[in-house]
């Protein structure tokens, strides 16, 4: 690896001996204090239960089982049927719903018990992190492990993890009027702040160790990760707005869009209606406008990570940490984009195949960790010392 240009003729050994000693200091200042192992394990399985309950949400999304419980218990909603006529009450709050009515008329009871399940699993699985955030906490609390600063971050990773169920509840609700699906806008937002609780767990986690770099980026590596962390935001809230609208299955093909580079759909003024923006399901306006922004903003992420890359090891300050870092976000951003493809290319007949979504949705979750992780290393050693 080249050892980088602006370090060697800008800044002298005693320029890098400096910032070091700053970068120190940084540290030092923050009220951070270290914690035991034990509250930095419970921080990362609290990762992983957040993984494991968005890819369950993606699989009961594309198994199409997430409008089978009409109701919402926090308490009683803890047990399943337990008996044949539970079952059968279950599945009659089912039959009068749209979703049954217009797609799923005449489903046999073994199947409602398929859709059911998924959808049982992912509340039930929320329920279970929220013992499993609760409870340690308390005993992290009652021996003192937990400060003030602490405490505020998971306050807001509680909150967000609050706002996403209701906005759960919410979008199910959605799908239980007139539409047979749920809001599209509302998934969105669902699996958004499912995203945003991870981000902050994940960035409490990173900020619990106590990371000391060698040096410090220049500017253009701190902007071009920013600026990935940002698009790549965008990036997942349209991807919510993918899976909602369905808006593969209109347009399965790649590189183009169904023989078009630009749907013609989108160049025609009178298409550019309030109508269409929220009924979206009943013109192609929408699913093709959504793809073509999907799929031109992951190029977009694809382009900014590939850049960084090329700059972050010429620039290569941060030393092995940041090399290795970067070596990973891009191989999930190239895994992603092909897992992209494949689930576009392989949604045919009206079916989205639910191994590729649901790897996609969990390559997303990913690449956002690995790219968090870049812009807490950067953030790390935030001092301007070493520009170009
Ligand atoms: C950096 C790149 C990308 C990221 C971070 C990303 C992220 C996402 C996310 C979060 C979803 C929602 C998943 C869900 O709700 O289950 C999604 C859906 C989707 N994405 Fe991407 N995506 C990227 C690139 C692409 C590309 C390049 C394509 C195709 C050319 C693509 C095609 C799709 C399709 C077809 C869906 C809908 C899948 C479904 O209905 O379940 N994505 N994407």
């Amino acid at each position: 690896m080249d050892k980088p240009k602006l370090a060697v003729s800008k800044n002298s050994a005693a320029a890098l001996e400096k910032a070091e000693v700053r970068n120190e200091g940084l540290q030092g200042a923050s009220e951070r204090r270290d914690y035991p192992r034990s509250v930095r394990n419970w921080l990362i399985l609290g990762l992983v239960l957040i993984f494991v309950q968005v890819v369950v949400g993606g699989i009961t999304r594309l198994t199409g089982s997430g409008l089978s419980i009409t109701k919402w218990e926090i308490v009683t909603g803890s047990l399943p049927p337990l008996n044949e006529t539970d079952w059968l009450s279950e599945f009659d709050l089912y039959k009068a719903t749209p979703q049954y009515e217009k797609m799923n008329e005449g489903m046999s009871l073994g199947d409602f018990k398929f859709i059911y399940f998924w959808e049982y699993f992912h509340r039930l699985w929320a329920r279970m992190m929220g013992f499993a955030f609760i409870i340690p906490l308390a005993y992290f609390m009652f021996k003192g492990y937990i400060d003030r600063a602490l405490g505020k971050r998971l306050g807001l990773v509680f909150f967000a993890a609050a706002l996403t169920a209701s906005f759960g509840w919410i979008m199910v609700a959605s799908g239980l009027i007139e539409r047979p699906l749920v809001n599209a806008y509302k998934l969105s937002m669902h699996l958004g702040i499912a995203f945003i609780t991870f981000g902050i767990l994940l960035w409490t986690t990173f900020w619990t160790a106590n990371v000391k770099l060698p040096a410090l980026p220049s500017p253009k590596v701190r902007k071009l990760v920013y600026w990935t962390a940002g698009v790549l935001v965008v990036q997942i809230l349209l991807g919510g707005m993918m899976s909602g609208m369905k808006a593969a299955l209109f347009y399965p093909t790649w590189p183009d869009l169904n023989g078009e580079t630009i749907p013609a759909v989108l160049f025609n003024g009178a298409n550019w209606t309030f109508e269409n923006f929220v009924d979206y399901d009943k013109h192609p306006f929408m699913a093709a406008l959504v793809q073509l922004l999907h799929r031109t903003t992951g190029y977009l992420v694809a382009g900014l990570i590939a850049v960084l890359a090329v700059v972050g090891f010429r620039e290569n300050l941060l030393g092995r940490r940041w090399s290795t870092a970067l070596w990973i976000t891009l191989a999930l951003m190239i895994v992603q984009v092909l897992l992209g493809i494949g689930t576009l290319v392989l949604s045919k007949g009206g079916i989205i195949p639910v191994s590729w979504g649901v790897l996609h949705q969990a390559g997303a979750l990913l690449l956002l960790t690995a790219v968090l992780y870049d812009v807490w290393l950067v953030q790390s050693c935030r001092s301007t010392d070493l520009q170009d």
